[in-house]
């Protein structure tokens, strides 16, 4: 799998404060800034070879919009989807949540292209709308999927603030060693992701799925997920800052749903390890290929 580049992700959240600052301070559900997120975010896999569709729905009066985007090829009975919300709150740009995780993924999905991917599976990415309002745009499209359609997603990774500034490492728990586990089949993506992190020593600590992202609507219907996350309002503990470093007794995101979550607001090495254990999943999870096409 390649090492995605920071820079490249960096760029994305750049831009994604550029698109906040000129629409009113925020990228929020029903405002300009969310829809001139879906235009970047689309543009930029438009131009790489992926199959975009924006599937919009209605919530609070206002117009939504989830991007979905097929990388052509692998086996259409067997999809693996990797997704990320792309609203903010409208307090402000929503750098960490969750321009982290859509930027990473869009890097994913860029470098899929770059290297010529040839997975056995079928790959599918997609930016959520309104999540912030009730996980509303994930919900909207499983729930709309034909049911024939949704049993062929096998493996769902979400990645919601994944840059966070004083950085913890969770991983979903798949396998429920913590008492909130998964559909089956979650575990290996959870083993894949802490197989990563593994590789580059740093520590891994399950986080339930407790409901708050966008796997919500995927694990109802039984579908396997999984995913990274490094924290919220929630506080580091002392033993967490012994493992990871930081600040014990500080939120992992003080900025969490605030106007200071800018482009300030990111630790470095947590986007990129992340963004690096995104590729590692995706291109370990969708099996066999690597090779260029022709
Ligand atoms: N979904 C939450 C938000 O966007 C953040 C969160 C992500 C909380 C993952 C818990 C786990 O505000
Ligand atoms: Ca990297
Ligand atoms: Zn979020
Ligand atoms: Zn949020
Ligand atoms: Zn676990």
């Amino acid at each position: 799998p390649p090492d995605i580049p920071l820079a490249n992700v960096k760029a994305h959240l750049s831009q994604l404060q550029s698109i906040a600052n000129a629409n009113g301070g925020n990228r929020a559900h029903g405002r300009p800034g969310h829809k001139a997120t879906i235009d970047y975010i689309k543009g930029k896999l438009d131009a790489a070879g992926f199959q975009t569709a924006i599937q919009t729905f209605s919530y609070g009066g206002a117009t939504g919009y989830n991007l979905i985007a097929d990388w052509p090829g692998g086996d259409a009975n067997n999809v693996l989807m990797t997704g990320a919300h792309s609203d903010s709150v409208t307090a402000g740009p929503g750098i960490n949540d969750n321009g982290s995780g859509s930027a990473a993924i869009l890097e994913t999905a860029l470098a899929v292209a770059r290297e010529g991917l040839k997975p056995a599976k079928h790959l599918r990415f997609g930016w959520w709308g309104a999540e912030e309002l009730g996980l509303i745009g994930s919900n909207y499209y499983v729930n709309n999927l034909p049911s024939a359609e949704r049993s062929k997603i096998k493996g769902y990774l979400n990645f919601d603030m994944v840059g966070s500034p004083n950085p913890g490492y969770f991983a979903y728990d798949g396998d429920g060693s913590s008492g909130s586990g998964g559909p089956a089949g979650s575990a290996e993506i959870e083993n894949v992701l802490r197989a990563y992190f593994s590789s580059i020593n740093v520590a891994v600590r399950d986080t339930a799925f407790d409901g708050r992202s966008d796997y919500g609507g995927f694990i109802r219907y039984g579908i396997p997920a999984g995913g990274m996350f490094t924290g919220a309002e929630g506080r580091k503990t002392s033993a967490e800052a012994q493992l990871w470093g930081g600040q014990a007794g500080v939120a992992y995101d003080r900025c969490y749903h605030s106007s200071c979550d800018t482009s300030s607001n990111i630790n470095d090495p947590a986007l990129d390890r992340n963004a690096d254990a995104i590729a590692y999943a995706v291109w370990t999870l969708a099996g066999g290929g690597g090779e260029p096409p022709g």
